[in-house]
């Protein structure tokens, strides 16, 4: 189907939610992508930080065709192997004990908040339901993690929201102590801010929550979805900080593009769900389990994690030379291959715009924030391209602000 066709009928059968850009991929390869005209991209976005592996990785393509052909559901009233074996990879290379497995980021969440709750109910204390988020913050789309996303513009649609959240301006400790009462349960965070444009938080800021917790007898969620998974150079980014969490949640690279979410608790807290408490349908399917396991299995064994930190750094030295060169980029900020980069004027989507036009997938937000979320398998040359693009959408945009008005 052309273009053209495949943009009508998605405008007439599905419902209108997304803003678009005009292109449809065919396939992928590595960090590569093609569309229906058959022209080449290279992805800095890996389908917004999931595709940890690039596209149609071998590993990850052989794992779920053999498994498809084995058994792709059998649901959770059964033992499923690949869900074992994936909590066992994800308990033995982070500081969870037990894990729970959904279907998304925003499930694995929504599983998170309940968590929280029922461990204060179980302990005798039910009036502890209060959740303190970010401002700023990106938790989901369900109606929980909705209210727990401290973005107006998301829940204003939707009151009256699930009560029990309250969100405080970030790296703020003060405001955050204020917030506190004697009904909060938890405190829950994303480690760098993505959607919002890539804010991290401060490794002060985050110890001191930390502390915070273990002095007022708080749970610290720490919402992974998109940190996690090697994205910011550890495996989860509470690695960076000497921390642990008490809960916390990943998706997006758990299943490079198969669909797949867990939330991961230490035994004292997951051991208030017990049978009947929680649930899913599809969540730790032997199909998205295996496809889970792949990507772990890769992962570490292929080092991607350590090529995250050093492509990171390495991308980061040459976007800070671009910004010296141009007055055109006020911040680069970011940790490992999660980059945001602040412009000093409204040039997020024109720049998007012509980095496409020169075959570079990268993502907007709002009026002058581009991000980079680049495969972990991402290279020194795939790199060293992407700033070459970069530099020349850059000087193209110097000129024409240095161009005299016409009149
Ligand atoms: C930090 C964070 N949490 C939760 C979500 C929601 O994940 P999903 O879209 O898989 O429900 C996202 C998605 O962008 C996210 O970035």
């Amino acid at each position: 189907m052309d273009l053209n066709s495949i943009m009508d009928m998605t405008d007439k059968y599905t419902m209108n939610v997304f803003s678009r850009t005009p292109v449809c991929f065919t396939h992928g390869q590595g960090i590569c992508l093609w569309d229906t005209e058959g022209k080449k991209y290279v992805d800095f976005l890996a389908g917004i930080a999931v595709s940890v592996l690039g596209h149609a990785h071998p590993r990850l393509v052989k794992a779920i065709s053999d498994q498809a052909q084995r058994l792709i559901h059998c649901s959770n009233l059964y033992y499923i192997e690949n869900q074992a074996r994936l909590a066992k990879l994800l308990v033995e290379n982070t500081c969870a004990d037990k894990v729970f497995f959904a279907n998304s980021g925003a499930e694995a969440n929504e599983g998170a908040i309940k968590l929280a709750r029922i461990y204060f109910k179980k302990k005798g204390m039910p009036q502890k339901y209060k959740i303190i988020t970010l401002v700023n913050s990106f938790h989901g789309r369900t109606l929980a993690t909705t209210a727990a996303t401290g973005q107006v513009k998301y829940q204003e649609p939707y009151t009256p929201l699930t009560p029990g959240f309250l969100s405080v301006p970030i790296n703020d400790m003060d405001a955050l102590v204020k917030a506190l009462d004697e009904n909060t349960c938890a405190i829950m965070l994303e480690p760098i801010q993505g959607e919002s444009g890539v804010n991290p938080l401060t490794a002060e800021y985050m110890r001191g929550i930390r502390e915070l917790c273990d002095e007022k007898g708080l749970l610290m969620i720490l919402d992974e979805v998109q940190t996690g998974m090697g994205r910011t150079g550890e495996l989860f980014a509470y690695m960076h900080y000497g921390i642990e969490p008490d809960i916390f949640t990943t998706a997006k690279g758990l299943g490079n593009g198969v669909p797949i979410g867990a939330l991961c608790a230490k035994d004292s807290v997951a051991r208030a769900f017990q049978p009947g408490d929680h649930g899913s349908t599809f969540g730790g399917n032997p199909l998205s389990c295996a496809a889970g396991l792949a990507v772990m299995e890769t992962l570490l064994e292929e080092n991607l994690v350590k090529n995250s930190r050093e492509m990171g750094s390495y991308l980061m030295e040459k976007l800070s030379l671009l910004k010296d060169r141009y007055g055109l980029i006020s911040q680069v900020r970011g940790l490992g291959l999660m980059v945001g980069i602040e412009f000093t004027g409204e040039l997020g989507v024109k720049v998007k715009e012509l980095l496409l036009a020169r075959g570079y997938l990268v993502g907007s937000v709002g009026k002058s924030v581009i991000r980079l979320l680049p495969p972990l398998i991402v290279s020194k040359d795939d790199i060293d391209g992407f700033i070459s693009a970069f530099d020349a959408v850059l000087g193209e945009l110097s000129e024409q602000q240095e161009e005299p008005a016409q009149n």
